[in-house]
């Protein structure tokens, strides 16, 4: 098993870094090479720094009105080699429906075991505030994460939708799973 724990805003530096290997190695011919391209882990690091400080501390930090918590995964030097959160649904009015909020590995991690670790801590988070169900937003054509996901119980729910946010299109699908009680 992976330590999973909490963020705390002094790793910014690595919760950016690990993001951003991910996104580059996943996203690939999926987003403009350009946008990959020139991802800062400065502007990224800062980012997280002032979100983790202003979230009251485990974690904690609110976006758009919806509050989350991020975990880190580490491995077996423990390093931070993963990232995961886990909160409220953004956009929809369920207060009883949680979600992934973003579940990134930098590539040297895919297949260790530390991104099923990562999403069983999310999801006991969401079980252990009393979620009965929660939601997860994967591009269309990630078919490694998709595997992942469908390994770990999740199905496709039928939602779709191309998220405009970056300024490129992104074909998503939403996937959704039942909690513990
Ligand atoms: C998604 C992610 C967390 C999964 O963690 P992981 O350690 O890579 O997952 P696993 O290796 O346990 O499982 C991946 C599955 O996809 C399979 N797979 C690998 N490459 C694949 C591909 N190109 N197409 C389809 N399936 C693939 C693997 O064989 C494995 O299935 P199996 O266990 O049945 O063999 C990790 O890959 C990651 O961080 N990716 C980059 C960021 C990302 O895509 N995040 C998800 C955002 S929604």
């Amino acid at each position: 098993m992976a330590v999973i724990r909490p963020a705390t805003p002094a790793d910014a530096d690595m919760i950016a870094t690990v993001h951003i290997a991910a996104w580059r190695a996943a996203y690939r011919g999926l987003m403009p090479d350009s946008y990959l391209a020139g991802l800062s882990v400065d502007t990224v690091s800062a980012r997280w720094r002032q979100r983790l400080e202003g979230g009251g501390g485990e974690g904690r930090f609110e976006e758009g009105g919806a509050s989350a918590a991020l975990l880190l995964g580490e491995d077996a030097t423990g390093r931070v080699v993963g990232i995961g959160a886990a909160g409220s649904a953004r956009g929809l009015d369920e207060p009883a429906m949680g979600e992934i909020w973003l579940l990134n590995l930098e590539p040297g991690a895919w297949g260790t075991g530390v991104g099923a670790d990562l999403l069983a801590a999310a999801t006991g988070l969401l079980e252990a505030q009393g979620y009965g169900a929660a939601v997860l937003w994967v591009l269309e054509a990630n078919a490694r994460a998709r595997r992942f996901y469908e390994k770990w119980g999740w199905e496709p729910d039928g939602v779709t939708r191309v998220d405009q946010s970056f300024g490129f299109p992104l074909a998503e699908l939403r996937y959704r799973r039942s909690l513990a009680p």
